[in-house]
């Protein structure tokens, strides 16, 4: 199984709020659709989920106890939801959209059976950042650590970041090969203007996905033709993440 991170820069613009990519995402369906590859897929905030986690002050990092901020953000990701499923439908896929709650109890460990099942009939499982209760407050899920969780869950083969840049771009703003731990703790990432941790989060999230067995890509949505390969697990322009056995 492969899961597929729909990054909020692909699936909008984060420079438009509400802005939606529908070209991006149904050529994106058509890749997944060809590849012929068991995939579950995640989507991030974007121009929808970030704007508002703003304004209300949401974020993955502390709690929050805006009631209007929790439900309209959760409102803007179903309606985002809404606009990938139509897409991803309109090029022959048949979305199946979950919470991904159960993914953070111990009944998320039964939900390998779940998606095989739901894939097996013909559907592509979909989930997305979420605003979650904890005994805190309400909190960011981001979409980069659902990721995680699913691919942990799945025993996923493969994780593809989809992004609005062709992979990992090191300080002098050209694409990164390969990431490994070392490498990545001397990127200076920054997390600035995303309620989830931004890159720094992404690329964490990342290197614990790799440690755990499942090869790990980051790839440009704006060429389909790349994100295919990376699915498939062949060569392609971006980055992967190594982590050797006995790092
Ligand atoms: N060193 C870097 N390498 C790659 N991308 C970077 C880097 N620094 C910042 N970025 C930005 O990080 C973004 C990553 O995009 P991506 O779509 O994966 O997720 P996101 O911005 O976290 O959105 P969401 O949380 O909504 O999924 C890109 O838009 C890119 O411009
Ligand atoms: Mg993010």
């Amino acid at each position: 199984m492969a899961v597929v991170k729909l990054g909020g820069s692909i699936i909008s613009d984060k420079k438009k709020d509400f802005s939606y990519r529908g070209e991006s995402v149904a050529s994106l369906a058509r890749a997944i659709l060809s590849s012929g590859e068991r995939t579950v897929v995640v989507h991030g905030g974007g121009a929808f989920g970030h704007p508002l986690a703003k304004r209300y002050h949401l974020s993955s990092r502390s709690a929050s106890h805006s009631p209007e901020g929790v439900s309209e953000t959760r409102r803007a990701m179903f309606d985002l939801n809404a606009r990938i499923c139509d897409s991803m439908t309109a090029e022959g896929l048949h979305p199946y959209t979950f919470s991904p709650f159960p993914l953070l109890t111990a009944a998320g460990t039964k939900g390998r059976k779940w998606l095989e099942q739901i894939v097996s009939a013909g559907l592509t499982p979909v989930t997305f950042g979420d605003v979650v209760h904890e005994d805190a407050g309400f909190r960011i899920l981001s979409g980069d650590t659902i990721a995680l969780l699913l691919s942990r869950s799945l025993r996923a083969a493969r994780c593809v970041f989809v992004m609005d840049v062709d992979g990992i771009l090191g300080p002098d703003g050209s694409v990164l090969r390969e990431i490994d731990r070392r490498s990545a703790a001397r990127l200076e990432l920054s997390s600035s203007g995303d309620a989830t941790g931004g890159i720094a989060l992404k690329v964490r999230e990342a290197l614990k996905i790799a440690s755990g067995g499942t090869e790990v890509a980051f790839v440009s949505g704006f060429n389909p033709h790349e994100f295919s390969k990376a699915l498939k697990g062949l060569d392609f322009h971006g980055t992967i993440v190594k982590v050797p056995s006995l790092d």
